[in-house]
């Protein structure tokens, strides 16, 4: 008798443990990605964190991996997907196996500005990319800004005859290729933590970054000459792993929901000044020519580069394409 009450005592207890040790511990999501916690996405990352640790304390621990340091492109997704990682925030330019439709963000001249990118990105057609995914494992938790794309080179680009036959650095697009090939510059596909040394070497003559990375990561260094073409976007979305999400507690689901759309309000409305202070950085800095394009001049990349529209329509959808246009016109 006392032999199976110390055995079913035991048993007991080692259960309560296993319960309390569950209990004890938090759901870990580690966050990872390629740039610096000065830019929006790495100070989104930040922010995240410290709301989930004041508001889930002991239930959610958030672990933040900037520049790369955990998995730099190619890899994040990859890990994502295995459960490796439980939120990446790639740009829109690296989701090309696993939609076309995100290809619109891409296209040259098609946004007037990031706050036209923000209209779109609150529109329908807009919201509804970010569930576009699910088949693959992959939710779309929202945009974070980056901001406009600016090209710089080791030569002064005014006019796109000056890009001929240079060798641009581009992210994994096939729409960003095709840009480049537009002005006859010959485009390499290259991860973001190969940049700087690429410009540095000389594998790449010149890119296409905004302002927060350009300095952030010290191209401006590699780099005499920055065009402020504000030619494109580069925004990201905050993805999640499907099955892992729609897992968690739902309790801990909609606080997180909640501290996401406080987060990514933040981000994007402090996007652009993060970027207009980087700018402000690199022109102080003395180590590069920003060259401003006269109407004129702009006139000539707009005409050079919008033909890619045409390439990707089919892909992208033109219904697509005419509610990015029409966030153009602001309400
Ligand atoms: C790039 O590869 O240039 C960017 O996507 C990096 C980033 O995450 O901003």
């Amino acid at each position: 008798m006392f032999k199976f009450t110390a055995k079913a005592l035991l048993c007991a207890l080692s259960i309560g443990f296993a319960g309390l040790a569950q209990a004890a511990d938090p759901i870990v999501i580690k966050f990872s990605h390629v740039v610096a916690d000065s830019t929006p996405k790495g100070q989104g990352a930040l922010m995240f964190k410290k709301l989930v640790e004041e508001r889930l304390k002991g239930k959610v621990e958030v672990q933040v991996y900037p520049n790369s340091s955990l998995y730099g492109d190619g890899k994040e997704m990859e890990a994502l997907l295995l459960g490796d990682v439980q939120m990446i925030a790639p740009s829109l330019a690296k989701f090309g196996q696993y939609t076309k439709k995100l290809q619109i963000f891409d296209l040259p001249f098609l946004f007037n500005d990031i706050q036209a990118v923000d209209r779109f990105q609150h529109s329908d057609a807009g919201k509804g990319l970010l569930k576009s995914m699910e088949n693959n494992n992959i939710t779309g938790l929202g945009y974070w800004h980056n901001g406009m794309k600016q090209l710089s080179a080791n030569k002064a680009l005014h006019e796109p005859r000056d890009a001929r036959g240079l060798k641009f650095r581009v992210q994994a697009s096939d729409v960003l290729d095709e840009q480049f090939k537009a002005i006859r510059a010959n485009p390499r596909k290259m991860s973001f933590a190969e940049v700087y040394q690429g410009l540095q070497t000389g594998v790449v003559n010149g890119a296409e970054n905004p302002w927060s990375n350009i300095y952030s990561q010290k191209f401006n260094e590699v780099q005499k000459f920055i065009t402020e073409s504000n030619h494109g976007v580069l925004d990201y979305m905050l993805i999640t792993n499907t099955k892992f999400w729609n897992g968690l507690p739902a309790d801990v689901r909609s606080e997180l929901d909640k501290i996401l759309d406080e987060v990514t309000d933040k981000v994007n409305a402090e996007a652009e000044a993060l970027n207009q202070k980087a700018k402000q950085s690199v022109v102080d800095s003395g180590t590069s020519e920003v060259i401003a394009l006269k109407p004129e001049e702009r006139a000539k990349w707009v005409k050079a580069m919008k033909p890619v529209w045409k390439k990707f329509e089919g892909e992208i959808g033109s219904d697509l394409i005419d509610a990015a246009l029409a966030a153009n016109d602001a309400k």
